[in-house]
């Protein structure tokens, strides 16, 4: 069994040190990993949500994909794509957020302090809160629920988003679940995702202490500005005021932590050792600095080859949504159905249908060499379907009988582009023969639910 980790990145900045430690490098040493199977994405429509200055997002989505092809992903290993070339996505959103307790929605964290600011300022509680900031985390669970991800690498603060996207993924493989069986699904609709964090890293300080984050403006920039603009912004790093030669606690100092999620335990208990035998802080910045350019220089050079060269990029990008939607577009198919939006099948229960007399559909059995067998045929003397072998003429007969059943309309699922089958407990109890094009498909699926409720109607 592999493991699906999936992980999105919000294009709304330029990648710092922050986002390296605590997201890009875990997820990208995950995906070399032999049992696993990667699934990474810019969150672009996330951007949307955090600014509306389209200049800025359309660059950080250019940054952010060379970053993440820099630092090594291989777009041939993993499915790397960007979230608005994702139809699917969106579409999973409303249905999700049509099963999302509002409540559950009220206590985000991100919009509880949203909300606190505004009261803090007396202002009215929703002042200048959009709906998407409240959607947030549907559109998140959409995200990682279309691809039933086993793991999602993110920083601690997107820990109640995974949680969050397990209690709607919950919600709706509860009451959708037989209805998804039924749709031809397997198991259940969702997996229950578990965010996956780097425990000793997960969480930056940047250089005022605080968690490292472009909110607080205190990151270390990852390429941007060359090693120059790394080199600058490790001297802004705040330390208190002892002079070289004095004891320092490395505990109470971001240089410290950051140069501990560049190091192995052997350098960093060195570099511990040097500070609290009295390294002044100056010394300590230049080999923090000269720690974490050891393992960026070369990664920036490939970064700058990429950024120089967009369309490269834009094909890798192109190639993985062809490959997310390969996944994507089956399940939403059965999603379709599942929640009542597939085509429309004749009325079952009680209403019954004025019917005009003539021929109908019928299902004729037979044994061949296999076993017994039956098949549906059209009124016009069609085949639409094609039963598997039976050892006995009863499993034939039940089976059979399956085909007139209230629903059965709902469990004709295209098997590939050119099949479909009737499905029933995941398994396909007959077949359709092959068509050569997919409308040719979708139109005998057509025939076929129609034939099935004529044989109802003749019951
Ligand atoms: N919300 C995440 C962040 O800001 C980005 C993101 C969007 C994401 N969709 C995701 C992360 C799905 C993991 C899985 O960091």
């Amino acid at each position: 069994m592999t493991t699906r980790f999936l992980t999105g990145i919000t294009t709304t900045g330029t990648p710092h040190l922050g986002n390296y430690v605590g997201a890009i490098r875990p997820a990208i040493a995950a995906s070399r990993r032999n049992d696993a199977d990667g699934f990474f994405f810019l969150a672009d429509y996330h951007a949307l949500i955090k600014s509306d200055d389209p200049v800025r997002i359309a660059r950080s989505r250019l940054e952010i994909a060379a970053t993440w092809l820099a630092c090594g992903l291989d777009p041939e290993r993993v499915t790397f794509y960007r979230q608005s070339d994702i139809p699917e996505i969106p579409e999973l959103t409303w249905v999700l957020t049509c099963v999302t307790a509002k409540g559950l929605l009220n206590r985000a964290h991100a919009y509880k302090a949203a909300v606190d600011q505004n009261t803090a300022k007396g202002e009215d509680p929703d002042a200048a809160i959009t709906a998407g900031l409240y959607m947030y985390p549907v559109l998140m669970a959409a995200d990682i629920l279309l691809f039933n991800a086993d793991k999602v690498p993110v920083g601690r603060d997107q820990v109640q988003h995974v949680e969050m996207t397990r209690d709607i993924g919950q919600r709706f493989n509860h009451l959708h679940g037989k209805a998804w069986r039924a749709a031809g699904g397997e198991g259940e609709p969702f997996v229950l995702p578990e965010v996956a964090i780097e425990e000793s890293v997960a969480t930056l300080p940047g250089l005022d202490g605080r968690k490292m984050s472009k909110s607080y403006d205190n990151t270390v920039p990852l390429f941007e500005g060359g090693a120059k603009a790394t080199r600058e912004a490790i001297a802004k790093i705040v330390t208190d005021s002892r002079e070289p030669g004095q004891a320092k606690n490395p505990d109470s100092s971001s240089l410290y932590a950051i140069y501990r999620a560049f190091a192995g335990d052997t350098e960093s208990a060195a570099f511990r050792h040097e500070l609290e035998a009295g390294m002044g802080w100056g010394d300590a910045k230049t080999k923090l600095f000269e720690r974490i350019d050891t393992e960026i220089a070369p990664l920036r050079e490939h970064y700058d080859t990429l950024m120089a060269h967009p369309d490269d990029i834009e094909d890798a990008l192109r190639e993985g949504a062809r490959k997310a939607r390969a996944v994507a577009a089956p399940r939403i198919e059965i999603m379709r159905r599942a929640v009542g939006l597939g085509a429309l099948v004749a009325p079952t229960g009680k209403t019954k249908i004025a019917k005009k007399p003539g021929k109908r559909a019928r299902i004729i059995s037979f044994r061949d060499d296999e076993g017994f067998r039956f098949r549906l045929v059209g009124a016009d003397g069609e085949e639409l379907l094609l039963s598997r072998a039976f050892d006995e003429p009863r499993g034939a007969g039940l089976a059979s009988r399956a085909l007139a059943a209230e629903e059965a309309g709902l469990w004709l699922v295209p098997v590939d582009a050119s099949r479909f089958a009737f499905m029933q407990d995941g398994a396909a109890l007959a077949a359709s023969v092959e068509f050569t094009e997919l409308a040719a498909r979708d139109a005998a699926i057509e025939r076929t639910r129609a034939a099935l409720a004529s044989l109802r109607d003749a019951e």
